[in-house]
């Protein structure tokens, strides 16, 4: 039986496929104070061609979903609430190759790895970070 699914679909189910190859550790560390806003970097070097209708972008940190951004869009549905109006990326760096993520007010719940997945054309690229919070 052949079975349609709509664009948005298969781009959904792959961000979920990209999320499961996490390596266990990061080599790079961000800290910061709580109440502090940081910036974890991503930054890729596109094998192809960039257009941001071709390019997709997921952050996470464990299985939630801080930020995505596909369809040429920050894809506001598929934020988790706990991120809702504290996580921004900066797109008019993307065609530079810079996707890293602005955390504003970080918690210490906040601390842990984050992941940044782009996947453009047919290449994923991936980097991890982990996010430090010092209490007070
Ligand atoms: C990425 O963009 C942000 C916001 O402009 C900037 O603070 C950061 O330094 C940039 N990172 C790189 C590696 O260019």
């Amino acid at each position: 039986m052949l079975q349609i699914y709509p664009r948005m679909c298969m781009t959904a189910e792959l961000l979920l496929l990209m999320s499961f190859w996490v390596p266990a550790y990061s080599n790079t560390v961000v800290s910061g104070d709580v109440g502090e806003d940081v910036i974890l970097p991503c930054t890729v070097e596109y094998k192809e061609e960039f257009s941001y209708n071709t390019l997709n972008i997921l952050w996470k940190t464990e299985h939630i979903h801080v930020y995505s951004f596909f369809y040429g869009n920050f894809q506001e549905e598929h934020q988790d609430e706990i991120f809702k109006g504290r996580a921004q990326l900066f797109h008019a760096e993307f065609p530079k190759g810079n996707v890293s993520l602005l955390l504003r007010n970080i918690q210490t719940s906040d601390a842990g790895i984050y992941t940044c997945s782009v996947f453009i054309s047919k290449y994923t690229h991936k980097r991890i970070t982990e996010l430090v919070v010092r209490g007070k």
